[in-house]
């Protein structure tokens, strides 16, 4: 029997690490059917925001690395796009698999529908309503260019019924076919089969970090929103230092170079001060398995990561949210996520709450039961007739 060949498109990394949950499920279950080669765009190119995850959660090396960098959005997309269409001439996959709502993922969509190939989007139909943020347009352009959508929660399915999306479609699937999936998150596959790996192979990190567990707060901050408005970032940081000397614990706050660049920029006198902060640590990002084991061992989660949003839920931390809207609308109604936005008196309210609910938070499993790479991998194949 011959394999399909499937290519995956990542160039971000939340997409390399979302990958893995994909390539390992191959090479656990499907080896003998699927042939997987991976394209990195080369959106993210630093140690640590790249080739760490294909060391520590051993994935196959990319096939292809378009070496693309950072540049402003139509630019960096069309590097993308050339690229990613001489590989799809060259390699003719049977299906192109995508991930999330990057750059590279709208890229990835753009160049396979127009040639025809069938696109796979992983994550689809979450939407965030607010079209100013350039991760809702890659969302939208990526849904309507691909041909099987696996939707990770009921609301993020419900969005594509509502954008025109059919359940009742029947095969033979295309892009005028379309067939969507009510799946669970890859993003969990990862945290599940992870969390013991993590906590026994960086046993250490916690003591080294002179942390105690249950006793420090996790924070995250890279997107646009918050990085490139000065003000937020300012009233954001201003309110994390002060909230970190008032209860007199760790903050811990792993950084994206994009948030790097900007508090050396932008907030140069303030980031000289909060380098000298006894409690709020700026740390250079860490590797899927150092954040897995500071995510189980954290008080609380404050971030504006759609997936540290999602794993704080995994692990069962409460989680302030630095936007104004988020697309897992699911835990805000389960009132373990707060939506903050930027504003120091919210931040600093929902602080207050989580750090005394007073009552048992609860954790309901929404997103699948750790198998959803292996559902979406047995759809593919039945899709491409194998
Ligand atoms: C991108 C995605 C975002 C995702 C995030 C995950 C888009 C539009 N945004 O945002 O959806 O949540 O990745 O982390 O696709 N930089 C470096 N080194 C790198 C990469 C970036 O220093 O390896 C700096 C550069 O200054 C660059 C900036 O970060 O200009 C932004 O990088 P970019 O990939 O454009 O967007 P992210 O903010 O990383
Ligand atoms: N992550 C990581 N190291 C860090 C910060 C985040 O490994 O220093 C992981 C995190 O555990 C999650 C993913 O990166 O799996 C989320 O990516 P990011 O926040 O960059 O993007 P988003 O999910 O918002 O698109």
């Amino acid at each position: 029997m011959s394999k399909i060949k499937l290519l995956n498109i990542v160039g971000a990394r939340p997409q390399i690490i979302k990958s893995s949950a994909i390539s390992r499920a191959i090479a656990h279950n499907y080896s003998q059917e699927i042939n997987e080669i991976t394209l990195h765009t080369g959106q993210h190119y630093d140690k640590e925001l790249s080739e760490v995850f294909f060391d520590e959660l051993e994935i196959p090396k990319p096939d292809f690395n378009l070496s693309v960098g950072s540049a402003h959005h139509g630019r960096q997309t069309s590097m993308m796009i050339t690229g990613i269409e001489d590989v799809l001439l060259a390699e003719k996959p049977d299906c192109v698999m995508l991930y999330g709502d990057t750059n590279s993922t709208l890229a990835g969509a753009i160049a396979a529908s127009k040639l025809h190939f069938p696109v796979v989007h992983v994550e689809a139909g979450l939407r965030s309503f607010n079209k100013t943020m350039p991760e809702e347009l890659n969302r939208i352009m990526s849904d309507h260019a691909s041909t099987l959508l696996f939707a990770p929660t009921n609301a993020a399915f419900k969005n594509l019924m509502n954008e025109g999306f059919r359940p009742e479609n029947s095969p033979p699937y295309s892009i005028d076919n379309p067939k969507i999936y009510l799946t669970g998150d890859i993003m969990y596959d990862n945290s599940l089969f992870f969390a013991e790996l993590a906590e026994r192979k960086k046993a250490d990190l916690i003591k080294d970090m002179s942390l105690d567990r249950d006793q420090f707060i996790l924070i995250t901050i890279h997107r646009d929103i918050n990085t490139d408005d000065r003000n937020r970032l300012e009233a954001i940081m201003t309110c994390l230092r002060g909230l970190s000397e008032e209860y007199t614990l760790p903050f811990i706050m792993p950084c994206h170079p994009r948030t790097m660049n900007s508090l050396k920029t932008n907030l140069g006198c303030l980031f000289d001060e909060l380098k000298n902060c006894k409690y709020l640590r700026i740390i250079p990002p860490v590797s899927y398995l150092e954040m897995t084991l500071l995510e189980k061992t954290c008080r609380m989660i404050l971030t504006d990561s759609g997936g540290v949003q999602k794993e704080s839920h995994f692990f069962r931390k409460p989680c302030i949210v630095l936007r104004k809207e988020t697309e897992w609308i699911e835990l805000v109604a389960n009132g373990t996520v707060k939506l903050a936005d930027a504003n120091p008196g919210q931040i600093r309210n929902e602080f207050a709450g989580f750090m005394n609910p007073g009552i048992d938070l609860q954790y309901p499993g929404y997103y699948g039961d750790g198998k959803t790479a292996e559902f979406i991998l047995k759809e593919i194949l039945l899709f491409i007739g194998k």
